[in-house]
């Protein structure tokens, strides 16, 4: 075998962001299972599995779905949790396992605010909140102005105490992701979630020091990037998902994402993984590759690595992105649920020989030459 790491495609060169060295740039982005059927945050057999197919599969780093740093902070009941030590052993049950077969992980840590205590998005689901008397609970948010007005919850605006146990929070599940093994932490702030929530105009009209003007609104996101770079062990990178654009003209804009990410990029933040959307209603212009300019602007203006995510589901498409240089990574999201061996077809596709892809020893025989 002629080739070399060194004639590989982008996409199978291995990434480093500090001492942590990736085998590839196709990851996994985070995707919610709902699959706690127990709803005590525990991951399952469902999740050893679930995972487990996406590091055999080849990615490079499987990020985990939005885990909670508290109960209340789950977006359903069924969400997995990192606030304590059993979950924190059965974190490291699936760790292990991806570790032996070559990929990182990461734990996407996150609290949903306003958005916590609804019901799972399950095949015949109705959208709604979760009410106590069925296992939901009261929710908390920047403000007491809840997601969707014809909701008729009630939303407990955050004290300053209140927000600073939050941040609290936040740094004990950090702690308990070194534990349970993980490579590197995600921190949540996109999607309408809470630190969304904060930086959002349109979620924010707080006029104490977690609101006003950019500075105040940014403030939790900061905060807690700042604490949980502190508690994270310095050889390795912490990344911050964001939502760069709110999708409208009253709502948090790209060039708000700039300045947010340079913030972030001097607090010690290695990667801005950059999503869009979800703090409120919206009309989005999805497509194929659709966000990957709000990554490519990022990495540029704030000279900071990117992951691009959003409808990216080719070979070729993803080896153009990090070839161009938009992002430093992609993440794939539903494709990964159609196809976990993405990164094998991938690898076939692009030219690579099946002896410098991740095929694992006891799938050998299938391997594509
Ligand atoms: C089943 C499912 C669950 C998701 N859960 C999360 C989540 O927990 N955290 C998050 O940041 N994004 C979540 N997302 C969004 C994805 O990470 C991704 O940004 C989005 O699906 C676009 O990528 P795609 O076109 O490759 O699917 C979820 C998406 C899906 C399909």
């Amino acid at each position: 075998m002629d080739a070399t790491s060194a004639d590989l495609p982008t996409l199978f060169r291995p990434i480093t962001l500090r001492e942590l060295t990736a085998r590839n740039r196709a990851w996994v982005s985070p995707m919610c299972q709902y699959a706690v059927d127990e709803r005590d945050g525990v991951p399952n057999d469902w999740h050893v599995v679930h995972y487990g197919s996406l590091a055999v599969g080849g990615f490079g780093v499987v990020l985990t779905e939005a885990t909670a740093v508290t109960a209340e902070g789950r977006i359903s009941p069924e969400d997995t949790g990192l606030w304590n030590d059993e979950q924190v052993r059965a974190w490291r049950r699936i760790t292990d396992f991806a570790h032996s077969r070559g990929a990182l992980m990461g734990v996407q840590l996150a609290h949903a605010g306003r958005k916590a205590s609804t019901v799972r998005w399950w095949p015949g689901y109705t959208p709604g909140v979760v009410p106590e008397s069925e296992g939901g609970w009261p929710v908390v948010g920047p403000t007491e102005q809840p997601t969707d007005a014809d909701s008729g919850q009630t939303v407990h605006a955050l004290s300053d105490p209140e927000i600073r146990e939050i941040i609290e929070a936040f740094v004990a599940a950090t702690h308990r992701a070194r534990e349970a093994g993980f490579d590197t932490v995600e921190i949540h702030a996109a999607h309408g979630y809470l630190l969304h929530q904060f930086y959002s105009p349109l979620s924010n009209t707080r006029t104490d020091e977690w609101g006003g003007d950019f500075e105040g609104r940014t403030r939790l996101t900061r905060e807690v990037a700042r604490a949980v770079r502190e508690a994270w062990p310095q050889h390795l990178p912490v990344i911050v998902r964001l939502s760069a654009v709110d999708w409208r003209d009253d709502g948090w804009q790209l060039e708000d994402s700039v300045l947010l990410a340079h913030e972030l990029k001097d607090l010690g933040i290695d990667l801005i993984d950059v999503s869009s959307g979800g703090v409120a209603q919206a009309s989005i212009a999805v497509g194929p590759g659709y966000q990957v300019p709000f990554a490519e602007r990022i990495r540029r203006e704030a000279g900071i690595a990117t992951a691009a995510v959003g409808m990216i589901t080719g070979a070729e498409q993803a080896e153009e992105i990090l070839d161009e240089g938009r992002a430093d990574v992609v993440l794939l999201a539903r494709e990964a649920l159609r196809d976990p061996n993405w990164p094998l077809r991938a690898a076939h596709h692009l030219g690579v020989p099946a002896s410098l892809a991740p095929w694992q020893p006891a799938r050998w025989r299938g391997a594509w030459h």
